[in-house]
């Protein structure tokens, strides 16, 4: 009783009207924190090598015992537990990047990775995972593209955040989607000065964020870099304004680590320092004087953990219990807890194995079934995994795994050529010759009734790439130039890549974005055909390195292509596989069966001769207008596995605010009238079947 009294009393309206969405436990209990308390929730502990090394996380908020409020234990993120110590390696799932899970174009699954990853973290005693990170790309060679989970289009990014956002939080840990916003270059990325009007900034970057806030994300990380000529996290028109006055943010945001240039961001809407030993949000420098921000931002905080099931409140316990605090009981469980399983290595495999796209499959080369002789030819088959030097440099990437912050290391990841070896069967002998030697690979292909060779390059936070190019491009051209075998080229990419030099000659090519321990394995399940390839290109890969948007290298970076990013901007041009491209080793026939305003049925189905899984997109054309956006994904549906002669019934309810584009003058998302085009696709240039409806 005497919490809902204070609660009560609290309720009364401070100096800001706010939305955190706080309840009376949790009024009541910020009224019973000291400012010194709630302080210590707002500013990390700190980051140094030697802290986290004594089992500190990432980021840290220390418990407050008296409250029983526990520590707040953050850990990256994109591929899964982040590696900081040698010790966590093999004991954490390293799985697949984020863009190979959003390229296999399947919310479920997604959803399924989302709970696998909640867990993980949980057992490490982490409450918060550092992720979703989905800015759209708009830059090809942007150096965390393979983190980005939106790809090219902003409704991929909304369905994959969801169901990441949904099942990470499910399993008790505190999800953190970034990074806001118009963070899309790692080169210069502190000092970048991202202009994107208005209209642009509504109907493409904010989409994915917009969808995390509709599914009750709890933290928001806010950028490197300048929007408008101010830092994301101290940037009001941003952060208060857009986050969370228009899309109605009610949870906290985080600074990206040492992204904090001011004290005075505070009033910009950031609500906690990160890691905080710039001593911007410490006791010294936070101000006090408005009592009301102060408590909103301690209130943020204790709302989110709540709703996670993070807080006792009362006589109710916790739904997940506190299993450590630091600074000194967390050690055991982040050094040596044990968060992978065999279940989890199999979701591992089914993310990768469904998240190759099928580019090229000429003659139908593929799947390799014996009695066969395959040479495998190339480095990239044999991809080295080298711990130590890894653990050595935080940014260092290979072809599993990226590098930064979202690097998980793989203890024994398989190389391609291990995965084709030992899922070969008696019927098929393997030849190697893992060199990017032409002569030994033509001596190894000599009897070989198809050669397979792989690409691969990687990348890493902190600057983009060099080159669109695979690292073996030379030789691959070569090779495939040279064959007189049927030629396969299996691609491991960190996003877009431009193949043109070797895929017009090759029999076939294949592309997996990092896939983490798993790589060889679910390379296996394709090439043998123990499962038809489903995934889709979610980005462009274009003919040319000139097609794309370089990284800016001066300020303003204004993004002029306006509405045109990625695969919207390249409707005109030849590229070499366009936007949500993917073969099967079967086919798809597709067929309006009803039509009820937005609601559509659609049965899709299998024709050919092994079972497969397609991904049906819904793409939209705008009636003609001047300022019409261009044409646009806005809904996508991967159907289960349909044998051969069976078909599914697909429905699609497009949701009628997709119809909508900004105005700038009513500052909302305005009715478009007119007749809107309707195409079932395979991909973003193969409609199937069209339709007409009329707003
Ligand atoms: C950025 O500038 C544009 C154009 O002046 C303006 O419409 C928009 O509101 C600004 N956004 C932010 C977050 O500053
Ligand atoms: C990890 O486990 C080992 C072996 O059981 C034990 O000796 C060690 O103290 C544990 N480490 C921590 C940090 O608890
Ligand atoms: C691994 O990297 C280290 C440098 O950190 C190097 O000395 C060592 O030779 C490398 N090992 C292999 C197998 O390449
Ligand atoms: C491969 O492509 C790149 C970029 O398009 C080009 O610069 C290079 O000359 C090509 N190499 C060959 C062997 O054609």
């Amino acid at each position: 009783m005497k919490f809902s009294l204070l609660a009560l009393a609290l309720s009364c309206p401070t100096l800001h009207a706010q939305n955190s969405g706080a309840d009376d436990d949790i009024a009541a209990l910020v009224a019973d924190m000291t400012t010194a308390e709630k302080y210590s929730i707002l500013n990390g502990v700190g980051f140094a090598t030697k802290i986290q090394l004594s089992g500190y996380y990432v980021g840290n908020e220390p418990a407050v015992e008296r409250l029983n409020i526990p520590s707040i234990k953050m850990q990256d993120a994109a591929q899964g537990f982040r590696t900081t110590d040698e010790r966590m390696v093999g004991e954490v799932t390293a799985w697949p990047c984020s863009l190979a899970a959003a390229g296999a174009w399947d919310v479920a699954l997604m959803e399924d990775w989302g709970h696998a990853l909640g867990k993980e973290h949980r057992t490490k005693g982490a409450n918060v995972i550092l992720g979703p990170s989905v800015n759209v790309h708009r830059v090809a060679k942007g150096g965390r593209n393979a983190e980005y989970l939106s790809g090219e289009s902003p409704k991929l990014g909304e369905e994959m955040v969801r169901s990441y956002v949904r099942g990470v939080q499910e399993e008790g840990v505190m999800a953190v989607v970034k990074h806001f916003a118009l963070n899309n270059q790692e080169n210069n990325r502190n000092t970048v000065d991202s202009h994107a009007d208005e209209r642009t900034m509504q109907e493409v970057y904010f989409l994915p964020f917009k969808a995390a806030v509709d599914e009750g994300v709890a933290s928001f990380m806010c950028s490197y870099n300048l929007v408008n000529g101010t830092h994301s996290c101290g940037n009001e028109d941003l952060l208060q304004r857009d986050l969370k006055d228009r899309m109605g943010f009610e949870g906290f945001v985080m600074s990206d680590w040492w992204a904090v240039h001011d004290a005075g961001y505070q009033n910009a809407g950031l609500d906690m320092d990160m890691p905080g030993d710039d001593g911007y949000f410490s006791s010294d420098n936070l101000d006090a004087s408005d009592e009301g921000r102060i408590d909103d931002m301690a209130t943020r905080v204790l709302t989110q953990m709540k709703k996670v099931g993070l807080l006792g409140i009362g006589d109710s316990p916790a739904k997940f219990p506190n299993l450590c605090d630091i600074p000194n009981d967390c050690d055991d469980l982040y050094f040596n807890a044990t968060a992978t399983s065999p279940s989890h290595s199999s979701l591992a495999l089914s993310i990768a194995t469904q998240s190759v796209a099928l580019l090229k499959n000429s003659d139908s080369v593929l799947p390799i079934t014996g009695p066969k002789t395959i040479a495998v030819v190339g480095s990239a088959c044999d991809a080295g995994n080298n711990i130590s030097a890894m653990l050595k440099v935080w940014d260092l990437g290979n072809y599993y795994v990226m590098g930064g912050s979202g690097r998980v290391i793989a203890a024994d990841p398989v190389s391609i050529v291990r995965g084709l070896k030992e899922g070969a069967g008696d019927s098929i002998t393997i030849i190697e010759s893992t060199t990017d030697n032409l002569d030994e690979a033509l001596t190894a292909m000599e009897g070989a009734d198809v050669v397979v060779t792989c690409g691969a390059t990687t990348s890493t936070e902190g600057h983009d790439r060099d080159s669109l190019l695979v690292d073996q491009d030379d030789f691959i051209t070569s090779l495939v130039e040279a064959s007189t075998i049927p030629s396969v080229v299996l691609l491991n990419t960190p996003g877009a890549t431009v193949t043109s030099n070797f895929s017009g000659k090759a029999t076939a090519v294949l592309n997996m974005f990092l896939g983490g321990q798993v790589t060889g394995t679910a390379w296996s399940n394709i090439i043998y055909g123990v499962e038809s390839p489903s995934g889709k290109l979610p980005v462009t890969f274009l003919k040319s390195e000139d097609d794309a948007v370089e990284p800016c290298s001066e300020n303003p970076c204004v993004y002029d292509e306006k509405l045109e990013v990625g695969w919207r901007g390249l409707i005109e041009k030849d590229v070499d596989f366009c936007f949500g491209h993917g073969l099967s080793y079967t086919e798809f026939d597709y067929d309006i069966k009803s039509n009820d305003g937005l609601k559509f049925e659609l049965s899709v189905e299998n024709t050919g001769k092994t079972a497969g899984r397609e991904v049906v997109q819904l793409y939209v054309t705008y009636p003609e207008a001047e300022d019409a956006p261009p044409v646009d994904l806005k809904g996508f549906k991967k159907t289960g596995l349909l044998q051969p002669g069976q078909s599914e019934l697909v429905q699609f309810n497009i949701d009628s605010d997709d119809l909508r584009s900004w105005s700038v003058s009513v500052g909302d998302f305005v009715t478009v009238p007119g007749d809107f085009k309707i195409e079932f696709a395979s991909s973003s240039r193969d409609a199937r079947a069209t339709a007409t409806v009329t707003i």
